[in-house]
């Protein structure tokens, strides 16, 4: 009696054992999903991307990649300003190798697209910009990088341009981090003064919205982009200070991809200028 309910016991404890190295193995491999080292590619031959890990295939079998090239685009009349709950918090600034990162532990504020809420979990920066508009492609690039409990990403990207050589708000606060990690692969330092994504995005500007992919391995889909549509100004200053992130500058981003039968929608927004 005594050794049944013994067994009983052990293979309830051995299914709970299963159960837990099971959502370990998921967890890590979505941890590993969001933090490839960037040392295990490079921006010298992007379309190698494909061929160097055997779950990166779909960096070049894919139909559904980013960035793109945002040409033709489709009005959208049931697609609203942007709604999201961003507060001002604390974070960690990382030197990932091709850029640096803000992240933010435990998330920021939420994101609401079609009733579903993203959590914004970090923010990065590319230098030139991956999307181009009509062929033109901007200075600096900036994603806000979204997830949903169930992993499903969206990221909000906003466009800068040195054109007026006009520095921009956000980088200058954000400059000292840039600099002193500039160069220090992995190095990272707490952002201690409370950063307000709220203020980096303008309600009233309009947005572009497709479906595409993260821009660096392993390129996996079904994210949702909204590329703001009011270009902001940065210093060439500042867009310099992204090249530098690595000893030998470099730029990091990756070529368009096609857009094959996908629809571009665009938010008109409440623009004066
Ligand atoms: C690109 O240029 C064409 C032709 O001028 C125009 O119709 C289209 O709206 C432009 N696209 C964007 C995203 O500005």
């Amino acid at each position: 009696m005594a050794r049944r309910r013994n067994n009983a016991r052990a293979s309830r404890s051995l299914a709970l054992s299963a159960i837990l190295v099971i959502f370990a193995f998921c967890a890590g491999y979505a941890a590993a999903e969001a933090n490839t080292p960037h040392s295990m590619f490079s921006y010298t031959d992007p379309s190698k991307w494909a061929t160097l890990q055997k779950d990166w295939a779909v960096c070049g079998s894919g139909t559904e990649q980013s960035p793109i090239d945002i040409t033709k685009v489709e009005v959208s009349t049931d697609l609203g300003p942007l709604e999201h709950t961003y507060k001002a918090s604390a974070g960690t600034m990382q030197n990932r190798g091709h850029d640096f990162m803000l992240n933010f532990e435990g998330g920021n504020g939420k994101l609401t697209i079609q009733k579903k809420e993203y959590t914004l979990q970090q923010v990065h920066w590319h230098a030139p910009a991956e999307h181009t508009i009509n062929g033109t492609r901007f200075d600096a690039e900036m994603n806000m990088v979204h997830e949903d409990p169930s992993k499903a990403r969206a990221v909000v990207s906003v466009l800068f341009s040195t054109k007026a050589d006009r520095p921009s708000k956000l980088l200058s606060d954000l400059g000292q981090y840039f600099k002193r990690l500039a160069g220090k692969e992995n190095a990272e330092e707490e952002v201690k003064d409370r950063v307000d994504p709220a203020k980096w995005i303008d309600k009233a500007s309009g947005y572009y919205r497709y479906e595409g992919s993260l821009t660096t391995p392993p390129c996996t889909e079904g994210v949702i982009w909204t590329i703001m549509s009011k270009v902001a100004d940065a210093s060439k200053e500042q867009a310099d200070l992204f090249k530098s992130v690595s000893k030998t500058p470099e730029t990091d981003a990756r070529p368009v991809q096609k857009i094959n039968n996908r629809v571009v929608r665009y938010y008109k927004g409440v623009e004066t200028s």
